[in-house]
């Protein structure tokens, strides 16, 4: 089975659109996203509707914002995210349409687990909210709490941070490991990177190809000024969220 494995869209439909066309051409029609659907993009609603195409979706914080009250955002974080609350809320002419969003989002699982491989926003101790960044390896009491949770590999976002975190407390980028990653008996996280705003200094979008043991982390470029040109004219999305796409931090 060949797998996509994406995350942190937050409402970059340019971006999303090309991950997408570089999906279809890799042969994978199993889509797997990781939540963050919407939040800090000017496309929430386009994004939402092709989400609802994939193989299988969990929850994010900023879509679990926007559904409900948000807490522990950044101010910018939040007026983003009422804004796209707004986006999501509207009407328009097509009432359906906004419904089924609105349902799709709300019936998004936390974790989805599959065998040996659990999905998640997160972490496996809270799917949602925490983040495992590359220097938490300086911090073995997290993760090895976070690994005992994990069957065998656990697919997370949520930082933008793409790599491989191993039991070992190593964490190897993709340049690290040459953008593949076989995996083994040991227990590993990998962060699949964000589709809609990297973070990890390249812009290009960034998912994970899995086919059965096999990882590729892969980078797409797309038409980020049109993204950036966007945010810039919604007064409510701050233009550090664009400007941001253009060095991807
Ligand atoms: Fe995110």
């Amino acid at each position: 089975m060949k797998r996509a494995i994406i995350s942190d869209i937050h409402g970059n439909l340019e971006a999303l659109t090309a991950v997408l066309a570089d999906i279809e051409r890799q042969g994978v029609s199993s889509i797997y996203c990781l939540g963050d659907i919407v939040g800090y993009g000017p496309n929430p609603k386009d994004c939402v509707d092709l989400a609802r195409q994939f193989t299988v979706s969990v929850l994010g914080n900023h879509d679990q914002g926007a559904l409900f009250d948000p807490e522990g955002f950044s101010s910018g974080a939040e007026r983003a995210i009422f804004w796209t609350r707004s986006q999501l809320e509207m009407i328009d002419n097509d009432a359906d349409a906004a419904r089924q969003r609105w349902d799709f989002l709300c019936e998004l699982p936390r974790q989805v687990r599959e065998d040996d491989l659990l999905f998640v926003h997160g972490s496996a101790r809270n799917p949602l909210n925490e983040y495992v960044f590359p220097e938490d390896i300086y911090n073995p009491r997290k993760l090895n709490r976070i690994f005992s949770l994990i069957p065998q590999s656990c697919f997370q976002g949520h930082t933008h941070v793409p790599g491989v975190f191993t039991e070992d407390c190593r964490f190897s980028s993709p340049a690290d490991l040459g953008n593949q990653y076989t995996l083994g008996s040991t227990k590993v996280m990998v962060n699949v990177g964000s589709v809609g705003q990297p973070r990890d200094g390249i812009p290009d979008a960034s998912y994970v190809i899995l086919e059965n043991n096999r990882l590729e982390f892969r980078r797409v470029p797309y038409p980020l000024e049109e993204t950036v040109q966007k945010i810039f004219g919604i007064p409510e999305l701050d233009n550090f969220l664009g400007e941001r796409l253009r060095d991807g931090r």
